[in-house]
């Protein structure tokens, strides 16, 4: 057995651990690490993807999701965090948690005696990452020589993009309107992997010759309130076909869903040839079978 290991954030994982779950996310015919077993899946926000893709990895391992709303454990309401990391503990063999403010997920990493998995924050959404980089890898083979281009809010998932696209070795363009780009920490983090980081407020830079380009909605949950305030300060960041254009011939569009046609990006590209959307949504799947199956084979209960 070894140490108890945690998926709070991408870069939890090094490099190397990175490429051995994307390495086993492509398998078909996984372990069954989770026969007879739980996995208790805590949402404080709403989910389509995060919850349907952790629920069925959980089955493909052999075992069987909870999935609990936060109106029914109330995490520091009813109980505090630390409370519910123990007691689903003595049931699960894994812990996943969607929650707003992520020192919770901490909290709850912190008393658990399994791996906790975080299946979003405000801070990241390392889950959707992993997908995103086993979505890159299958479109060009390997990372190298590839750069991501991010446009829009610097946000939960682009902070987990932009550490994991480092962490594997790709460049990486940031471009976000004033007052919501990177701190200087992230971008410390992300410069300190190795990475080169363009950060700009003018999207086309961004977009120049890159491979990849990536969407997020301009408002996420628990900013709905600001959603018309943002929409004006997002003017000009929407991702449309002029855009799309100044990529490489071969780049590819990912939106981590869900999306808004005619805000952050054109239905002509969500919809287009060059957009890979439904390809990572599907991988959301593949991708936390395999850090599963690597987690809890590191958990010594596999
Ligand atoms: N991309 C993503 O995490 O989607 P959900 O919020 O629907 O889970
Ligand atoms: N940034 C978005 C991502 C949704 C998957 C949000 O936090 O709402």
């Amino acid at each position: 057995m070894t140490a108890l290991r945690h998926f709070l954030e991408i870069d939890d994982l090094s490099p190397a651990e990175l490429t051995d779950v994307l390495d086993a996310a492509e398998r078909r015919d996984p372990p069954r690490v989770l026969a007879g077993r739980g996995m208790a899946l805590v949402f404080e926000k709403p989910s389509a993807r995060t919850r349907s893709s952790m629920e069925l990895a959980v089955v493909q391992l052999g075992g069987h999701p909870v999935s609990i709303r936060a109106d029914e454990v109330a995490i520091d309401v009813r109980e505090s965090a630390e409370d519910i990391a123990r007691t689903l503990s003595c049931y699960h063999a894994a812990i996943g948690a969607r929650v707003f403010q992520h020192d919770k997920v901490e909290r709850l990493a912190a008393a658990a005696s399994v791996p906790v998995v975080n299946l979003l924050s405000d801070h990241e959404h390392p889950c959707q990452a992993l997908a995103d980089l086993l979505t890159i890898r299958q479109q060009f083979g390997s990372f190298d020589g590839r750069t991501v281009a991010y446009i829009g809010d610097f946000n939960n998932v682009a902070r987990s993009l932009a550490l994991g696209a480092a962490a594997v070795g790709m460049a990486l363009r940031i471009a976000t309107p004033p007052g919501r780009a990177p701190t200087a920490h992230d971008v410390d983090r992300v410069r300190g992997a190795g990475a080169e980081m363009l950060v700009t407020h003018r999207p086309e830079e961004a977009a120049d010759g890159a491979d990849v380009i990536y969407a997020d909605v301009w408002a996420s949950m628990g900013q709905e309130a600001e959603a018309a305030a943002r929409k004006l300060e997002f003017e000009g960041f929407t991702i449309d076909d002029a855009l799309m254009a100044r990529a490489a011939d071969d780049a590819v569009f990912l939106h981590c869903l869900p999306a808004h046609r005619g805000e952050e990006v054109a239905a002509s590209v969500c919809d287009g040839p060059q957009s890979r959307i439904w390809q990572l949504a599907e991988n959301r799947m593949h991708a936390q079978r395999g850090l599963l199956v690597w987690l809890l084979e590191r958990a010594g209960g596999a």
